[in-house]
């Protein structure tokens, strides 16, 4: 199926049929983001890492959306197979190198520093940084053949947020290496996008979300959670009057619809609840942002 969307874009060259990837598609932003580009006439190559979620995905009938898996972004040895699979679905449809990669997985789970599962924390930086980085160094051959680009999805600025800090920290690593990626990929003009979302009503958030209290409650002496449990009731109950606000992922699907097909895309787009204000915050001066942060956490 071709292109209803897609017109003239990047070098006036049509995009339909153009191959994008996407990453962790068996839910939230990932899963609306692969459907609406597949809609817009994009072969999108859509990873998951559970056989389930493949046939998921191949119940929507959609004949653009390619379930690719398995792809889990803490076991390296999945990536060769994933670019085998993707240059040989291209080849048969006729098209050189890879348009675009969406690097949009990643985990989450609440605790303090203190309380922090370095296991948990571990895969988080797999999933996050050296997995879309292995993945990065595959396709970007790829990438340079078919003149493409390539769009991470990230947190809506670079600000400390307690008791999520395994999300932010490793966004202020993905923050770096996109902005030494724009310096390193300028001589072949391949644009990186960040998208910054705020709120974004999804199975990673809500009232599915995994429980601190419940987790720590577990695995730590009961003294050591204690310190923090009145601070995490607040947060929590802080939480919960966001996820009431939270926009819904398709949004997000529309930006980065536009970051992959505008002539010129942005350095970085914004969406979703709060995204703007946590942006205002990124520009403060670290002792006033850090300081209303811990207000607002109290
Ligand atoms: N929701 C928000 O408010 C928000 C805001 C800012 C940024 N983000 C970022 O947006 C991205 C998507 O999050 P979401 O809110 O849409 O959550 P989600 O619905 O839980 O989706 C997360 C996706 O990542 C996949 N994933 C997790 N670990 C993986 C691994 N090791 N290898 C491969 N895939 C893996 C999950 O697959 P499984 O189903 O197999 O676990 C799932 O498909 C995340 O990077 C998140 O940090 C979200």
């Amino acid at each position: 199926m071709v292109s209803r969307n897609i017109q003239d874009t990047p070098q006036n060259r049509s995009l339909a049929g153009e191959g994008v990837l996407v990453t962790g598609c068996s839910s939230g932003i990932g899963r609306a983001t692969a459907i609406h580009l597949a809609r817009q006439g994009f072969a999108v190559f859509a990873t998951v890492r559970k056989q389930d979620d493949v046939e998921a995905l191949q119940r929507l009938n959609e004949p653009n959306l390619v379930p690719t898996y398995p792809l889990d972004l803490a076991k390296p040895e999945h990536i060769p197979h994933v670019v085998e699979f993707v240059t040989q679905e291209l080849r048969l449809r006729g098209k050189q190198g890879l348009y675009a990669i969406v690097n949009n997985a990643g985990g989450s789970f609440i605790a303090p520093v203190e309380l922090t599962d370095l296991d948990k924390f571990r895969t988080e930086l797999e999933t996050r940084i050296l997995g879309p980085m292995a993945l990065l160094q595959a396709l970007l051959p790829m990438i340079r053949q078919a003149q493409g680009r390539v769009a991470w999805i990230a947190t809506p600025a670079l600000i400390p947020v307690p008791y999520v800090s395994s999300i932010h920290a490793c966004d202020f690593a993905v923050n770096c290496i996109v902005r030494t990626l724009r310096i390193e990929l300028a001589p072949w003009g391949i644009p990186i996008t960040l998208i910054r979302c705020g709120g974004i009503r999804t199975a990673a958030t809500g009232e599915n979300a995994p429980k601190p209290e419940v987790d720590l409650k577990k695995r730590w002496p009961a003294e050591r959670f204690e310190l923090y449990s009145q601070a995490l009731a607040g947060q929590l109950r802080q939480f919960a009057e966001f996820d009431a606000k939270r926009t819904e992922p398709e949004e997000v699907a529309k930006v980065v619809y536009a970051a992959l097909s505008a002539r010129k895309p942005r350095q970085s787009y914004a969406v979703g609840h709060m995204a703007r204000t946590a942006g205002v915050l990124e520009l403060l001066p670290h002792s006033i942002a850090d300081w209303i942060i811990a207000r607002r956490s109290a």
